[in-house]
């Protein structure tokens, strides 16, 4: 009998399966990669991870796409996560958590820096998810086969998850390139393309196993050659009109007793979408906040992909009423002048001063309450959760943000006076002329109403507070967060 028959032969108790169902015993006898190797790809694995969660969170801001920005958010926010988890793999194999900021390889710089410079929002498409991300499942797939699935079980199970998550990933990506980049536009970016699959060849893969192909002339940077520089203006698609227009006051509403739960709760979903110019701001806050612990931009990463799920939970409320969410103007003013007129602390401050406002009977409590009251059930979960959201903001903001500080009511007054700054100024908006400032407000609640098969209240139609007025009484509700 050979020893691997000898192996294979090899008896459990009563043929449960043996070494905790991780592997056959022929499997698990095969030696694998050391410490040494592992800690190699993982660390390798690391950097892609680090920098997708670069380029994903840079371009939440000037993504014009509605659908990409909001999975952008998503995205950032797992790889966020599995950054984490590779971190914190490094540190259990005889490894401090050192070197983990080093580049592993300049070929693979160059991949992630010509996809994070890339001008389209198509090229970006095929840059992450037909490149940078298959490349990484495919060595992330090469650790699980390679490595011994005993002995570095912990390293197997951090791949098998990012994994799960780099598939779904994947999955959006193709599907959304099918909808945006045609023949035209692919063979256009053809050479560009090439770059790409050089930089992989030449680095041997995302984790080196492959033998290298030596570099030649074709590694010559293209978009990169001009280093990427952020873009704080938010940009949204063509379905986003009058992107300043202050025409309509929906906090003034939401807090007047003479209205009903079920009109305001128009209101409730015009903020939740309106909230997708956080992500557009937070974006910002941690792309230009350098050298902060790791949870940190875990913490950040998490927090601004509630809000782009709560963008999502105002137009999910909108779609089962049947309204065109589109006649809602979702401005973009708040993302626009934090990212344009403010230090990161200063807007982190706002946000912080919003969201801990929040907090009181009149905010998230108050909103879930016209939910419950408005008898739409969908409404009542979609406030349920986005209160929930908030508490955790609020206790990330008192991890993150008041330590700047050391004290609450100081870090709370910094935040009041740079949020009075930006409103104390909203009118240059106005004056500039460069919105109609239209009251939207009656057609929406037309077009409720014929869903609810109720003729409109004539008061309620009739509403037409602007920001003009009430804004400075109601400034910790009126703000995104
Ligand atoms: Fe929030
Ligand atoms: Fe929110």
């Amino acid at each position: 009998m050979t020893a691997s028959s000898k192996i294979a032969s090899y008896q459990s108790y009563r043929g449960v399966p043996s070494l905790a169902g991780l592997a056959t015993m022929t499997e698990a006898t095969r030696p694998g990669l050391g410490i040494e190797a592992c800690v190699t790809r993982l660390k390798r694995f690391h950097y892609a991870f680090r920098r997708l969660h670069e380029i994903f969170t840079a371009w939440i801001t000037a993504e014009p796409i509605y659908e990409i920005k909001t999975a952008f958010s998503l995205h950032a926010y797992l790889c966020s996560e599995h950054v984490l988890a590779l971190r914190t793999r490094v540190g259990e194999m005889r490894e401090p958590p050192l070197g983990l900021e080093v580049v592993p390889d300049p070929a693979l710089e160059l991949l992630f820096n010509e996809i994070f410079a890339a001008p389209t929002t198509g090229e970006r498409l095929v840059g992450l998810y037909e490149k940078a991300l298959p490349a990484l499942d495919a060595a992330l797939a090469r650790h699980m086969a390679d490595t011994n699935p005993l002995t570095d079980a912990p390293s197997v199970r951090v791949c098998r998850f990012a994994r799960l998550e780099l598939a779904d990933m994947i999955d959006f990506g193709v599907r959304s390139l099918a909808c945006l980049v045609d023949d035209e536009a692919r063979r256009a970016m053809e050479p560009w393309s090439r770059l790409l699959d050089d930089c992989l060849a030449v680095s041997g893969g995302v984790d080196g196993s492959a033998p290298a192909r030596p570099a030649g002339q074709a590694i010559a940077p293209l978009h990169s050659a001009t280093p990427y520089v952020y873009d704080p203006v938010p940009r949204r698609d063509e379905r986003f009109q009058d992107l300043y227009n202050q025409g309509v006051n929906p906090e003034a509403f939401l807090y007047d007793p003479a209205f009903d739960p079920r009109s305001k709760t128009l209101m409730m979903l015009f903020k939740r979408l309106r909230e997708i110019d956080v992500p557009e701001m937070m974006a910002s806050i941690i792309h230009e906040t350098k050298g902060k612990p790791w949870n940190y931009y875990r913490d950040m990463s998490r927090q601004l992909w509630d809000e782009a799920r709560h963008a999502m939970m105002g137009e999910v409320g909108f779609a089962a009423l049947g309204i065109d969410w589109k006649v809602a103007r979702i401005t973009h003013n708040w993302s626009l002048r934090l990212n344009t007129e403010c230090t990161p602390i200063e807007r982190h401050a706002v946000l912080y001063f919003i969201e801990q406002g929040l907090m009181a009977k009149t905010g998230k409590r108050y909103e879930w309450e016209v939910g419950v009251q408005s008898g739409d059930p969908l409404i009542a979960t979609i406030q349920d959760f986005d209160w929930a959201d908030e508490v955790l903001h609020a206790s990330l903001g008192r991890e993150w943000y008041i330590p700047e500080f050391g004290d609450r009511k100081q870090a709370i007054d910094y935040g009041d006076q740079c949020w009075s700054k930006i409103l104390s100024n909203w009118t240059t908006v106005y004056d500039q002329g460069l919105t109609r400032h239209e009251n939207w407000w009656p057609e929406i609640y037309q077009q409720a109403c014929a869903t609810w098969g109720i003729a409109a209240d004539p008061q309620v139609l009739a509403y037409r507070e602007t920001y003009e007025t009430q804004r400075a009484d109601l400034k910790a509700v009126s703000g995104s967060g």
